[in-house]
């Protein structure tokens, strides 16, 4: 029969929104389609393409371009501009991609998309192509808005209670929230984007993709799954990362910003196991200069080694005399192998901004973390690696917000060699026995 002489069994579309943490994951999943021999082709932006993509050949997942009415770059304006503009050329564009693939060998069946991007499914349906939302956050992060979509959770919290106001999650207080939810003034002009765009069409969608794995968020999965054809597709890390032996290929992404990988790798080799405390912040947060300069100072005071993140549009908010104290102890850098450098055998604890990628990325790779969120989806992250996963400790901030560096230095000390230290080291002898 024709069909089982194709080379693939069918064609997906992966539209991922153009930012490092959600299109980390994304292509990491088209890989893995792509070893069930699905045909995959990844639509990418064509601002994106021209700026990243074409420097970086993406291994083996061809590319086709749509627009989102900035093919030039987006001249600062509002998310919410941003997006209505995608939707409306984006729409467009999407349909004459998929009428060109029509005539192909592959014409497309399936399009999994970045939940950003709710429009898409309404392309999918007009050519009767499934459609399937990508969800790049944790389940327990989508519940809430779920919640929050619903009516079903009374803003703001009463904080202190002991039931759970969301359910399949653990009590929550005000600052575990998301940020939009939880910081007064950011909730009405960005509650549209983070919680209706993402969920007014997931009762629709053919399937509801998220980033998570069933034993790390069993209860909150199973409660999900009542109300929507959600499956768990993560933690989309490499599998040579969590198994030595087997051998996939190392790229991860496509990275916007380029990594130092000789620089990083090359120093860690000459640190002591365990003894190095990584340092970064993600894509996106950005510190304020007091914040930052509480930062350095309470990584210095740990004493320990340390490699830090530092964006080069973060540079100029170091403290001044900073970087001649660091030649010792620590190694500064714009941009790193970030997986490559938490499975050295050199680092000991991440101090984390709590991204979900990242979170994902140390909880896969069994590293302790410092949490120190900073907004959108992070707090509720941290709320999980302290009391659910408790893979680490969540920094207290002063009352002005800041957090100070004694603070730092107790935590990273405390995640370096305290008792939890011990007690994560006990268990993992006892498993491996
Ligand atoms: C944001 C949100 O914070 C996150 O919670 C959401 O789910 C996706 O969008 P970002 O802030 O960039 O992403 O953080 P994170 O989710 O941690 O993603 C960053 C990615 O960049 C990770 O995959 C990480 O491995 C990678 N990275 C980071 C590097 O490769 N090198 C670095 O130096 C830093």
């Amino acid at each position: 029969m024709e069909s089982e002489n194709r080379a693939y069994r069918g064609h997906c579309l992966i539209l991922p929104y153009p930012l490092q943490g959600h299109i980390n994951p994304m292509l990491q999943f088209s890989k893995r389609l792509q070893s069930k021999q699905i045909k995959v082709t990844l639509v990418a932006t064509r601002h994106m393409f021209n700026t990243t993509i074409s420097e970086q050949a993406v291994p083996s997942i061809p590319v086709e371009t749509i627009s989102d009415g900035y093919d030039q770059g987006n001249i600062k304006v509002s998310p919410e501009v941003c997006l209505e503009r995608f939707r409306e050329v984006g729409s467009q564009t999407l349909a004459e991609l998929i009428e060109k693939l029509r005539g192909t060998e592959y014409p497309v069946d399936c399009i999994v998309y970045d939940a950003f991007l709710p429009w898409v499914l309404k392309v999918a349906k007009r050519f009767g192509v499934v459609g399937a939302v990508f969800f790049t956050e944790s389940c327990a992060v989508y519940n809430i808005y779920y919640h929050v979509y619903k009516g079903l959770l009374d803003l703001p919290l009463v904080d202190g209670s002991e039931r759970s106001c969301v359910a399949g999650l653990p009590p929550l207080e005000t600052s575990d929230l998301p940020s939009f939810l939880s910081v007064p003034g950011s909730y009405l002009p960005i509650l549209g984007l983070a919680v209706n765009q993402q969920l007014w069409n997931v009762d629709r969608v053919d399937f509801v993709l998220c980033n998570t794995f069933y034993e790390l968020e069993k209860e909150v999965v199973d409660w999900m799954a009542k109300f929507m054809t959600l499956r768990t597709i993560g933690p989309t890390i490499p599998s040579m990362f969590l198994d030595k032996r087997l051998q996939d290929d190392m790229e991860y992404g496509l990275s916007i910003f380029k990594p130092n990988t000789g620089t990083c790798m090359n120093w860690l080799e000459e640190r002591p196991n365990g003894s190095v405390v990584y340092v970064s912040f993600g894509s996106l947060a950005e510190l304020g200069v007091d914040q930052m300069e509480e930062l350095a100072w309470g990584l210095v005071d740990s004493n320990c080694h340390f490699l830090w993140v530092v964006r080069s549009k973060e540079e100029a908010k170091l403290p001044k005399d900073f970087l001649g104290e660091t030649s010792e102890k620590g190694l500064l850098v714009s941009w790193c192998p970030q997986l490559q450098v938490l499975a050295h055998k050199a680092i000991g604890c991440f101090v984390t901004h709590c991204g979900w990628n990242s979170t994902l990325e140390a909880l896969s790779l069994g590293v302790p973390m410092v949490a120190m969120p900073q907004w959108t989806d992070q707090s509720t992250n941290a709320k999980y690696i302290m009391d659910v996963w408790r893979m680490g400790l969540r920094v207290r901030c002063n009352d002005k917000g800041i957090v100070r560096r004694e603070e730092i230095e107790h935590c990273v000390r405390e995640v370096m060699d305290g008792e939890r230290r011990k007690e994560r080291d006990e268990e993992k002898c006892n498993q491996m026995e």
